[in-house]
């Protein structure tokens, strides 16, 4: 008699990879991170109780990867709501530009790990600079909890894979609290706000119903040998399509590149034929007739066509040739609403073309050098 077992496959709780065991953890993922940031006055973080935000005008957004599109959503999401100017920019620039701080700037550093070498970097560069830097980590103990004035933790949990899932999830809950919390704090407040506060309440339902039901299987099998991809985005949903590419790419080796949908005439619509099919983010929100016509361009240079939308919007049925709903959400949630999608689907071609996605060649979880 014997039983087929070992650690690692009990690790992974029956699912053939971590990073796919990391994906469905998502619901109590962000449960985890709203533990106490909910409250019947709103959103909240106590971390922050120390910092006069109610001050702040400029916010200095530093991170790599991942963690640099998150940062990303929250410049949308911060500036469309308020006058407060957001900049973000990846660690490995950052730390060798001329930095100005001044007292009504914050700096945010996110990092997963809490270890990236050129994040902290950045983090060290604005200290000496006299700015007060807010990190957003997962790991307890991490080197930048330590460097930093305060720390908000985004209660992930471990995360094994190195392609980043859960941990994306969550720092965009994170980013959404803070950023709602800043402008509470601030003063503004409206019905798009309380909208959106109500939305994160219910994320982990609404989480556990997309992964439930989401069946990409026949979808990516169509898409798993094209050697090219061209994501393409608007607004809140422009690092959507950046992260959509970076999952395929590292993951699944596949040449894929995203682009700002208007962005696509300036020169990479020249690329587009029937080999390069373009994935489109494309829920109905305020930019969807822009979108829409990028995709009617791309759909004219034969490209196979891939969106996603939200389930009520039956506009593109009859334009593209894959079609992958998510629930209606309010716009400014619709990255969360679609990380799930564009991870599980780099997750199957990456495994349908016979990789491991847990341990893509050429990369490590954490990146401790420069
Ligand atoms: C590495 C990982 C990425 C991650 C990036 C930033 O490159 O492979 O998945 O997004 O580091 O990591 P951090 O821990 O700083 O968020």
């Amino acid at each position: 008699y014997h039983i087929d077992w070992d650690e690692t496959s009990a690790e992974k709780s029956g699912y053939k990879h971590f990073m796919l065991k990391e994906i469905m953890e998502e619901p109590e993922a962000i449960e985890s991170a709203l533990v106490g940031r909910v409250t019947l006055e709103g959103p909240v973080l106590n971390e922050l109780k120390e910092f006069n935000v109610e001050r702040v005008e400029k916010i200095k957004l530093v991170a790599c990867g991942t963690s640099y599109h998150a940062g990303l959503v929250f410049k949308y999401f911060v500036e469309k709501h308020s006058n407060i100017d957001v900049e973000v920019d990846v660690a490995s620039e950052f730390r060798y530009r001329n930095i100005h701080v001044d007292d009504n700037t914050f700096v945010i550093a996110i990092s997963q790990s809490g270890e990236t070498a050129d994040t902290l970097e950045s983090v060290r560069l604005v200290k000496r600079k006299g700015a007060k830097v807010i990190s957003i980590s997962n790991v307890v103990g991490s080197t930048i909890t330590r460097e930093s004035d305060v720390t908000v933790f985004m209660n992930a949990g471990p995360e094994i894979g190195v392609a980043a899932t859960k941990t994306y999830v969550n720092q965009l809950i994170v980013l959404y609290i803070l950023g709602m919390h800043l402008l509470r704090m601030k003063g503004i407040w409206n019905e798009e706000l309380q909208r959106d506060f109500e939305f994160l309440k219910q994320a982990p339902e609404i989480f556990r119903k997309i992964l439930n039901n989401i069946d990409l299987e026949e979808i990516s099998s169509y898409y798993k040998n094209y050697h090219h991809f061209m994501y393409i985005g608007r607004g809140i949903n422009y690092p959507t399509a950046l992260e959509g590419a970076l999952k395929l790419k590292e993951i699944s080796y596949i040449n894929a590149t995203a682009y700002p949908a208007g962005e696509l005439k300036h020169g990479p619509i020249a690329l587009l034929d029937p080999t390069f099919p373009v994935f489109a983010i494309a829920p109905k929100d305020n930019l969807f007739e822009k979108t829409k016509s990028n995709i009617e361009e791309s759909k004219a240079r034969n490209s196979r066509i891939i969106a996603i939308t939200n389930e009520s919007n039956k506009e593109l049925e009859k334009i593209v040739d894959d079609i992958i709903y998510v629930p209606d959400s309010p716009d400014d949630m619709y990255p969360l609403t679609i990380s799930p999608v564009i991870q599980l689907f780099a997750y199957l071609i990456a495994d349908m073309r016979g990789y491991d996605p847990d341990k893509p060649r050429n990369l490590a979880k954490s990146v401790t050098v420069e």
